[in-house]
């Protein structure tokens, strides 16, 4: 681990994890980095512990800045393991019974996951903490992402630790927004549909808040990724956006296929929302990971699901993706079922079922085809797709 002193006396400390490409479900092709940060104050504070497996690269971090013992204070602004993991090694390292503040969701987290005791100091929401030159203040971002998040700021070097938000699974040698430019965004983008879509309405009234008692920010410093130094307004407006998920003339056709029937009802349905000035893809479950159709997702104003129907029920990529997509509660969107089937054909059925329980607006009963789509068949499908376009602002 390189230690980067991002501001004076304040450091980050990256554990680059360069070969993760599974992060529980989610595709992280570029891999993943877990911050913590050390600040050299009269008490010495550590945020954060990254991850179990970089427990030792971290404290061999600190060891390059400072004697680990002289750590007086360790902030926990998250309780996931990927933050957290490594607390345990860390506190045996630099002494069990030094102060470990924490929300009070933390607390209770933190003591659910570790069966020593820490000499935990739950914090309250507005509380601060003096380091010496240094005022701490703590926020509560409750399921940012999830009930024990908070953000730590660090009043007088304006720098906010933001845990989970703002952060981006992507491993590099570069610390900063400006040393990576544009490249970061997708990465940020992928992200935030993926792991913090559910909690849109909570960003949206988190960045109205931070914007009415006027955070002022030289540093926004996620504990993924890298940090936003040239303009942290840029990822703070990207929130804002995403958020807001207002749907665009765009729609995905998500399906997956036995013997191509299914395959050739997605593409004409494709062809047809073409034809009425939509951008519409075809995404093959087989062929496009989860977490990368869920990025689409994010600014799609309809989503068309088909399925064969296999044993009497779906296709199995197809119930793995609407789970997903389920538990991510995108908002705004229209939708739409089609599938091919032998005998029973309850494909299509389920499917709307799902995507009535997720909250979306089916506006069509959808398209069912036995075996083989024919002309007429095909036609149905693109009459389903001129449908869809309608239902998609201009
Ligand atoms: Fe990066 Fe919710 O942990």
């Amino acid at each position: 681990m390189k230690p980067v002193e991002i501001a004076k006396g304040i450091y980050c400390l990256p554990a680059i994890d360069w070969n993760i490409r599974d992060f529980h479900g989610y595709s992280v092709y570029k891999g993943s980095t877990y911050n913590a940060y050390l600040i050299l104050d009269e008490k010495v504070t550590l945020i954060d512990a990254v991850k179990k497996e970089f427990a030792d690269d971290l404290i061999k971090g600190i060891s390059q800045i400072i004697d680990p013992k002289k750590i007086d204070c360790v902030i926990s602004n998250h309780t996931e393991m990927d933050h957290s993991g490594g607390l345990s090694r860390v506190m045996h390292r630099i002494g069990e019974d030094k102060p470990l503040y924490c929300s009070k969701m933390g607390h209770k987290n933190l003591s659910k996951h570790f069966q020593q005791k820490f000499n935990y100091h739950p914090v309250e929401n507005g509380g601060e903490l003096n380091i010496g030159n240094r005022t701490l203040s703590f926020m509560e971002t409750r399921m940012l992402h999830w009930p024990d998040s908070m953000f730590t700021y660090a009043k007088e070097d304006r720098i906010l630790f933001a845990s989970d938000a703002f952060g981006q699974h992507y491993a590099s040698l570069e610390r900063f927004d400006d040393e990576v430019g544009d490249e970061i965004m997708p990465h940020a983008r992928k992200y935030f549909a993926n792991i913090l879509l559910p909690y849109a309405p909570l960003i949206l009234k988190l960045v109205a808040k931070v914007k009415e008692i006027g955070l002022a920010l030289d540093l926004l410093c996620p504990d993924h990724g890298i940090i936003w130094r040239k303009d942290p307004s840029k990822i703070i407006n990207a929130y804002v956006e995403w958020s807001e998920q207002k749907p665009k003339r765009k729609a995905l056709v998500i399906y997956d296929t036995m013997w191509h029937s299914t395959e050739a009802m997605a593409e004409a349905i494709v062809e047809s929302l073409g034809d009425e000035g939509v951008d519409a893809k075809p995404l093959k479950l087989r062929a496009s990971h989860r977490s990368d159709i869920i990025t689409e997702v994010l600014d799609a104003g309809a989503i068309i699901i088909g399925s064969p129907t296999l044993n009497n029920g779906l296709f199995p990529t197809v119930s793995d993706f609407l789970t997903y997509m389920k538990g991510l509660k995108p908002q705004n969107k229209v939708a739409a079922a089609f599938g091919s089937y032998g005998w029973s054909g309850e494909a299509v059925k389920l499917i709307n079922q799902e995507l009535e329980a997720a909250g979306f607006k089916v506006i069509d009963p959808g398209v069912r085809i036995n075996y083989v789509p024919d002309e007429e068949s095909l036609e149905a499908c693109r009459e389903l797709g001129k449908k869809i376009a309608q239902a998609l602002p201009a």
